[in-house]
């Protein structure tokens, strides 16, 4: 797997454009499977979770071209309905196409998606909620089969505010008989990105970005030109790596309703943040040192979103006092932090709380990545810190950031992708 090799202490200024949203396209790609004709999807990030996700369109006998940033999906001989082993593990978000593939072809077949890197990611709300509508599970070990005589919308209240859930159950009521209502439904805005692309498609869909989603049966989706939201997440990541460096810059494709707790927090900690029609300027290059800000809880969206929490961590490892990170969503969110305290961060972890203790100064070596945001948590602290960092298993931050490295270059961040290329 590649790595990452970074030459720290010097402050990141410059102009960078952030990209599409990663947890956007996943499920977008997914609700492609449900129209008669073409898609076309804009601003997409050529991410690795992107091919992973290129390759199970293929698997179910679409048809895709990725060129620029945009991705054609044709899925008009789309009638598989297993997803192989393989491409379950690679990405186990791939649970999000098991209601589109119901929908297409009233029978799937996928892997247990099992855990991974930040808890064991169960999938019981998915389960009982396709179970509402009409669909048979076959409990075969280690396979989720499942086949409906065709999918009936149902009153599904969640016990928690899930992401994949949600998205799943809309993908597998946009085109069922009858309305399905999702109680206690997650709000994120990706979400909501879900559900306009689904009624450009001649969808049926309200209420996203609440807690009660309506949808409508209708018989048919045609194809669509869309157009997905820019990555909070990765304008989280950039924005504490500015400010762990004091530097000054401007994300361009920002919509900063999306990041509005997460500049809350980087103005308490000292930060000048300046917020403009679809772009956000962050100066540090001022100040001496970042405050703490005391305590942040992660949580379901419009909370602190779960995903910024590793680059922030990094980033109030240099700051003035101490924090308490509490982490709400995954339990095994913090191994990266094993890595950060061999750089010289001074932080204590018991269980889903962290507690960091800011010091002066973070030392480069060798650290490895464990994760996706944990990775990204390493490159801030790279960044910031004195002399080099070696970022070993680098394929796991590829899976979300966009060419990582020339982002952080066209900042002035003195970082190299070795032995990289798509996993
Ligand atoms: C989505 O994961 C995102 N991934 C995650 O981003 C994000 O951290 C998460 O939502 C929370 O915002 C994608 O969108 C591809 P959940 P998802 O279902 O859908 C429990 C990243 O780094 N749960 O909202 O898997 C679960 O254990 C990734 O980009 C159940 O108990 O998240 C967890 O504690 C990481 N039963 C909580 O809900 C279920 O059936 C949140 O999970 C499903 C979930």
């Amino acid at each position: 797997m590649s790595k990452l090799v970074i030459n720290g202490g010097y402050p990141l200024c410059g102009v960078v454009r952030i990209q599409g949203a990663k947890n956007s396209v996943l499920p977008i790609m997914a609700a492609a499977l449900l129209a008669e004709d073409e898609c076309v999807i804009e601003n997409v990030p050529d991410i690795s979770d992107l091919h992973s996700a290129i390759e199970i369109l293929s698997a179910l006998g679409a048809q895709t071209t990725l060129y620029e940033n945009k991705i054609v999906i044709d899925s008009r001989y789309a009638k598989g309905f297993e997803i192989p082993d393989t491409l379950m593990r690679k990405m186990r978000s791939s649970i999000m196409f098991l209601g589109a593939i119901l929908s297409v072809s009233k029978r799937a077949k996928v892997s247990f998606p099992g855990g991974c890197e930040i808890g064991n990611r169960p999938i019981d709300l998915h389960i009982s909620a396709l179970k509402k509508m009409n669909v048979t599970i076959h409990d075969t070990f280690g396979y989720i089969d499942c086949e409906t005589k065709g999918l009936l919308g149902a009153n599904i209240t969640l016990s928690f505010p899930s992401v994949g859930a949600t998205e799943n159950i809309m993908l597998a009521a946009v085109k069922a008989d009858g309305v399905t209502v999702i109680n206690n439904a997650a709000k994120e805005p990706e979400i909501t990105d879900l559900q306009d692309f689904l009624n450009v498609m001649g969808g049926r869909v309200s209420g996203a970005g609440t807690s009660v989603i309506t949808i409508s049966g209708v018989k048919r989706l045609h194809g669509a030109r869309y157009k997905i939201i820019p990555d909070r997440i990765v304008a989280s990541t950039y924005l504490c790596a500015v400010a762990a460096t004091r530097g000054n810059a401007l994300f361009k494709n920002v919509d900063t309703q999306h990041l509005s707790v997460v500049l809350s927090l980087l103005r308490d900690a000292g930060c000048k943040i300046d917020e403009y029609h679809d772009s956000v300027s962050i100066e540090c290059d001022k100040i001496n040192h970042v405050d703490t800000v005391n305590l942040i809880r992660t949580m379901p969206y419009p909370g602190f979103p779960t995903d910024a929490g590793p680059p922030f961590v990094s980033l109030m490892a240099l700051a003035t006092g101490s924090t308490v990170f509490v982490e709400t969503i995954f339990e095994n969110r913090f191994k990266y932090i094993g890595e950060l305290l061999r750089m010289g961060a001074n932080i204590k972890v018991e269980g889903r709380v962290a507690v960091v203790e800011g010091v002066n100064r973070l030392y480069g070596t060798s650290v490895e990545a464990y994760d996706l945001r944990g990775g990204a948590a390493l490159c801030v602290a790279g960044l910031a810190a004195e002399g080099e960092t070696e970022i070993l298993n680098a394929g796991y931050i590829e899976r979300g950031y966009e060419h990582i490295d020339r982002d952080l270059q066209e900042l002035g961040g003195k970082i190299e992708l070795i032995d990289g290329g798509l996993q």
